[in-house]
């Protein structure tokens, strides 16, 4: 059983199928905090209703993002975390952060990376104009949605998709390949050689 932390900056709807999917008992693990840069993200009440500790660490009060960091780590530290879940975390993590869970710490995208990586990837993909989109689940390493990635889903664009209608789409599918990660996480089934995921039986 791991012991999992997710970090979230609002509505939390990938944070619901993560506590779902341990609730149907497709995670061998447990959520021992959830931690949030903004102290309105519904996904707070999402984990004070299962029950779930909580802490919001604002960055502002901080003089630095090494400082609030730290605050951050103490927490993880605290409840012996093996897996950091990124689960619209709208921050960057630092390299001394990430170092510290290197190869532990993993991330949502709705897009297929390294396509669109950033803010709005849905947006971006429209105006791009691709046919095919979708979400990938890959480790967190120091650059913006870089990192060896563990499973993605493609996701057809309509003609007519808007920005709202793609990411509904994808997200529904997001909230099937994050718990699916994490579990393969759990199980130790993911290895890593020279940056690419392989995917134990
Ligand atoms: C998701 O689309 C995720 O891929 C991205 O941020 C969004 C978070 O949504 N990183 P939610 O807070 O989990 O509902």
């Amino acid at each position: 059983m791991i012991n999992i932390a997710v970090l979230v900056s609002g509505r939390g709807t990938n944070l619901q199928a993560i506590i779902d999917a341990i609730k149907k008992g497709r995670i061998d693990g447990s959520i021992k905090i959830v931690i949030s840069d903004n102290p309105e993200a519904y996904a707070l009440e999402r984990a004070h209703r299962n029950n779930i500790n909580t802490e919001v660490v604002l960055y502002k009060k901080f003089n630095s993002k090494k400082e609030y960091e730290e605050v951050i780590l103490k927490h993880l530290c605290v409840y012996k975390i093996d897996l950091i879940v990124l689960a619209g975390y709208m921050r960057l993590l630092s390299s001394n952060f990430v170092q510290k869970y290197h190869h532990r710490i993993i991330n949502i995208h709705p897009a297929l990376l390294p396509a669109f990586p950033g803010l709005n990837a849905q947006r971006q993909a429209l105006r791009y104009g691709v046919k095919v989109s979708g979400c990938t689940v890959h480790f967190v390493d120091e650059g913006l949605d870089s990192g060896p990635i563990i499973l993605q889903k493609a996701v057809k664009v309509k003609q007519d998709d808007d920005e709202e209608s793609l990411s509904r789409r994808i997200l529904k599918y997001e909230h099937q390949l994050l718990p699916r990660a994490i579990q393969l996480f759990a199980q130790d089934r993911i290895k890593i050689i020279k940056n690419i995921v392989f995917l134990k039986e």
